[in-house]
């Protein structure tokens, strides 16, 4: 089943008006609703008194409509009596400030007692939601995320590092620590990396901090799924919403490891984007990423409807985009689509975070784009739900070098998540399926893999691509991959490091271009149109056993190499040892094409987007104009559109904004 939902707010409205909102959702195509996420000061108004009617009456009325309900435990938002009776339980940040009460996701997640209270809650929830069947799911908390540096959170640090290290002389060695006479001898005197200091902390503690913090969300979040599980039957699923490929503080592999479904949050015209052209593959990149998590296919759990907001206000949703994200989504694998929010809240920091229904709880043309949708999924969703996405192509994303990077960017034009966007999006203009995988993962039925910047670079992971290519895989290397091992200190080998006999190439030296700046490359093996210029990195390269693909053609390294193939096996490994330009990145992935027999789904103009989704030899063709022209697109087969049931041939015609999904006939 395709679930296609609203996230709801019943205690925002009064209760005279839930049966209206109950039948509009179902006259919407609605079956699912998520709930309570926030409601804890409502759910447990003192101390260990609960109070679950009114969540009862309001599942009620939807239940009569048919519609089912996550549940979202509400550790985000702790209710004042909670804050008044634990007042150190507040986050601290960066700078060394505590948060003060007034909003949300105040709290410390290391807080023993802020835990107790928060498992305590979602614990009372299950018990009295478990046998109920409407409810199919639980979210836990929501949208888990910012960095603590509170005393308790130092402590636990320390502690954390004491199991990972054993002792102090290891963890001074692994540190490098006699550097500006660090060379700890009481675990209580290490520091969190807050801000107030002279310079910058010690890399490779910065990095563990980061990789801890990751964990104490990890581990947060488990306390909480261990009470569900244990009180709820299994076929309630247990998620949290992640915030995509963007959001950089968290390993989301980690965090999606004990959840039975990955689900995320999803607003391509937050207040945030300035520009009026949304760019389909940075959001198509948050989906694959979500789905990548767990190899599996995922939900929208907040899919923006209206323009989003809390202060000023960025342009609305374009007539047709609601529908275009939320099967742009589904056409990346998702089987459940929930809008964020219902209607458009009066009162709160949210007032004008616009959902489906306007303040005035009328449904306008927001909702009539919902409501269109919910009629053809209606029809073609059993269709669509269950099938999987299938990739040939994969790229690695690591958190420990994200995180890594974050600390030392090492360019200031330098960002790992553009980089790996840029190639990203090289395949999706030309519909190519990908993957995202962890560093750990075998890399089994890829056909190309690309590792972009892979700075922090483990034995483990070598070990996996070298087999990848000696079985005939093709691999794109880039530049500032292999430089720093597990504990952030740069290797004692030759770059890039571990990398470098499967690269076939040694750094003899780099360079890092002023902000802005390119460099000029001359491609000259016979087999490779390259094009675009070199950016933001600049390895000279020496070849050992690679080929010279492209020279630097400019600055003291001009004829030196910069873009390397080596034969390993049966397989090629592309070393580039400069970031590039969008055009030199997408012609690096097409030239590795060349070494594969990777297939577009089809050619389209720019704009427009085809992915494809599989049951057994079935295959439902996903085809997205983003653009606000017509385009019109040569097809071979004889195809239905699911959407509007009419037949295509020859030729599709696109409206802007269109959507179809064509299954042969
Ligand atoms: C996030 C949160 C929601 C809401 C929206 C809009 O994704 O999860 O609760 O705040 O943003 O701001």
């Amino acid at each position: 089943m395709l679930y296609f939902g609203v996230d709801y707010y019943p205690e925002h409205w009064p209760e005279s008006r839930w049966e209206t909102d109950a039948r509009m959702m179902q006259e919407a195509g609605i079956n699912v609703v998520r709930l309570a996420e926030f409601a804890w000061a409502l759910l447990e108004p003192e101390d260990g008194r609960f109070d679950f009617e009114w969540l009862d009456r309001a599942i009620n009325v939807l239940a009569r409509r048919q519609i089912k309900i996550v549940l979202g435990t509400p550790s985000a938002t702790p209710p004042p009596w909670l804050w008044q009776k634990i007042p150190d339980s507040a986050l601290v940040d960066e700078n060394g400030t505590p948060r003060e009460y007034g909003s949300r996701r105040e709290y410390s997640p290391t807080h023993s007692d802020y835990r107790a209270h928060a498992v305590r809650i979602a614990r009372a929830m299950a018990q009295h939601y478990a046998a109920n069947s409407q409810v199919i799911g639980w979210q836990i908390d929501n949208e888990f995320g910012d960095r603590c540096y509170a005393p308790g959170t130092r402590l636990a640090f320390q502690n954390w590092l004491k199991e990972r290290y054993g002792s102090l002389e290891t963890l001074n060695e692994c540190w490098g620590t006699r550097f500006w006479s660090h060379i700890y001898t009481d675990w209580a005197q290490i520091p969190v990396p807050v801000k107030r200091v002279h310079a910058q902390h010690n890399p490779s503690l910065h990095l563990d901090y980061y990789r801890f913090m990751s964990e104490v969300y990890v581990e947060f979040q488990q306390l909480q799924v261990d009470a569900l599980r244990e009180i709820c039957p299994p076929e309630q699923f247990i998620t949290h919403n992640f915030m995509g490929f963007g959001y950089p503080r968290i390993n989301y592999f980690d965090l999606a490891k004990s959840l039975d479904l990955v689900t995320w949050d999803n607003y391509p015209r937050g207040f945030w984007v300035t520009t009026q052209d949304i760019a389909p593959a940075p959001i198509a990149l948050g989906h694959v990423t979500m789905r990548s998590l767990k190899k599996q296919n995922f939900w929208v759990m907040e899919q923006q409807s209206g323009q989003g907001s809390w202060e000023t206000l960025p342009p609305m949703t374009r007539p047709g985009e609601i529908a275009l994200w939320a099967y742009q989504a589904i056409a990346h694998g998702a089987d459940g689509i929930v809008f964020f929010r219902w209607r458009t809240c009066r009162f709160g920091v949210e007032q004008y975070w616009h959902g489906v229904l306007d303040h005035d709880g009328q449904g306008r043309r927001r909702y009539v784009e919902v409501k269109q949708m919910g009629q053809e999924i209606a029809r073609a969703g059993t269709l669509i739900a269950g099938s999987e996405v299938r990739a040939e192509v994969a790229i690695m994303l690591s958190y420990d070098s994200r995180f890594a990077f974050e600390i030392q960017p090492n360019n200031p034009d330098f960002s790992y998540e553009r980089h790996l966007t840029d190639y990203y999006t090289a395949l999706h203009q030309a519909n190519i399926p990908v993957d995202v995988v962890a560093p750990d993962d075998v890399l089994n039925g890829y056909k190309l893999v690309i590792v972009p910047a892979l700075y922090i670079t483990e034995m483990e992971t070598v070990q996996h691509l070298t087999t990848f290519v000696e079985r005939g895989g093709t691999l794109i290397v880039t530049a500032r991959s292999g430089v720093k091992d597990h504990t952030n200190i740069v290797v004692n080998h030759v770059l890039p490091g571990l990398l470098a006999p499967l690269c076939g190439v040694e750094v003899q030296e780099y360079d890092s271009p002023l902000s802005g700046e390119k460099r000029a490359l001359k491609f000259i093996a016979d087999d490779f149109a390259g094009q675009g210029k070199a950016a933001v990195w600049c390895d000279i390269l020496k070849p050992t056993t690679a080929r010279v693909l492209a020279e630097y053609a400019e600055d003291f390294y001009a004829g030196q190499p910069a873009v390397t193939l080596n034969s390993v096996g049966s397989g090629v490994v592309i070393y580039s040892g400069t970031m590039g330009d969008a055009t030199f990145v997408e012609s690096i992935v097409e030239y590795a094409r060349q070494h594969t027999d990777v297939q577009s789904l089809l050619e389209t103009p720019p704009q427009v987007e085809v992915t494809a989704r599989w049951r057994g030899d079935q295959r439902l063709l996903f085809i997205l104009n983003h653009a606000d022209v017509t385009h019109e697109i040569k097809i071979e087969d004889g195809y239905i559109d699911l959407l509007s049931g009419q037949e295509q041939e020859n030729i599709l015609k696109l409206q802007p904004k269109q959507v179809m999904i064509l299954q042969v006939t």
